[in-house]
């Protein structure tokens, strides 16, 4: 007689984010969803998406080259935000955002500001134009242009204060996408401003130089790092902020196998999101999903939830 295995429990709350399994997509690394149906059914598969950050207008975005390749398993972007504000967004995608929802998987809208009011003008466009959004996040990393363009939430206060103007704007729940320094200090910061959850980490900043033309290889001399060459240091610091704080963390940098995203379960990670590897592997969150589910079952345990933060 053939042994029947039994499912384990996959499913986990991101702050209130319901999700079928712990797998999620890292904001600007998998357009919003649609260019990856082609290769898997990605409302059937995925625990959510975190779509392309939006601000209440639409932004250019920085010019060509964006993108460079490193050595290492590592790219190097200068993206800059491009989006087409939320009218535009939800004008574009908003029909398919809602058969991802209504297929089972949680859509997180990702909220973009240049300064505290842009962020609260664009919860409030999403809050009303977006019925399909499980929950937002917010994008702390944006140029904060009356700073003269350090990230809005450089420093404990700085983040705080973002958080503090858009929580009264939405009932739904905020996830807060932190960037790579400080994380334990300023993830406490947010958690006391009533952020339900922690994404983290945004990319490493980083400089690739062409050294025939002198030049940089992106479009400013100084650029985000990510893909399997930033990992280890994102477990690092899920770990370090796990243990900062008492909210849910999605744990995001270089994961690209069941095994990257159990490791991050491990330092404590409620969810796991997959970026750079979409790009070059374009199946590779629907595998995330299929491994990480066989290594609960290799654990023997039945619920994925036992093993968040299970590190020894
Ligand atoms: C091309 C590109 C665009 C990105 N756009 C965004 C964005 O709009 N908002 C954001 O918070 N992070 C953005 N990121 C950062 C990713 O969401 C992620 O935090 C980072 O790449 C680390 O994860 P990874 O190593 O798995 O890619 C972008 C990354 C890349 C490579």
């Amino acid at each position: 007689m053939v042994s029947e295995q039994t499912s384990p429990r996959m499913a986990v709350s991101l702050g209130g984010i319901e999700m079928r399994n712990p797998v999620n997509t890292a904001s600007g690394t998998f357009g919003n969803g649609e260019q990856f149906e082609s290769f898997y059914d990605v409302g059937a598969t995925l625990g959510a998406i975190t779509c392309k950050g939006v601000s209440a207008e639409p932004w250019d975005g920085n010019p060509a080259p964006r993108l460079a390749e490193l050595g290492g398993s590592a790219i190097l972007n200068s993206v800059g935000l491009q989006n087409p504000g939320v009218h535009g967004f939800v004008e574009r995608y908003g029909t398919y955002l809602e058969s991802v929802k209504s297929r089972g998987c949680a859509v997180i809208c990702q909220v973009a500001g240049h300064s505290v009011e842009e962020y609260v003008r664009a919860m409030d466009l999403f809050e009303e134009l977006a019925p399909f959004a499980a929950g937002f996040e917010i994008n702390i990393s944006c140029p904060n242009i009356a700073a003269g363009g350090a990230a809005m939430g450089a420093t404990p206060a700085s983040a705080a204060e973002v958080m503090r103007a858009v929580r009264p704007h939405t009932t739904r729940p905020v996830v807060v996408k932190m960037a790579p320094h400080d994380v334990a200090e300023i993830g406490r910061a947010l958690e006391a401003e009533g952020a339900d959850a922690l994404a983290l980490i945004n990319t490493i900043p980083g400089m690739a130089i062409d050294v025939r033309t002198r030049r940089s290889r992106v479009c400013r001399p100084t650029a985000g790092v990510s893909g399997p060459a930033i990992h280890a240091i994102a477990v690092r610091m899920v770990w370090e902020c796990a243990k900062a704080v008492n909210i849910p963390l999605c744990g995001i940098g270089g994961v690209a196998s069941g095994a990257d995203a159990a490791e991050m379960i491990l330092a404590g990670a409620t969810a796991v999101s997959v970026g750079t590897a979409n790009l070059y592997d374009p199946g590779c969150a629907a595998r995330v999903v299929a491994e990480l589910e066989q290594w609960v079952c290799d654990q023997g345990v039945t619920d994925v939830n036992e093993l968040i933060g299970a590190f020894e």
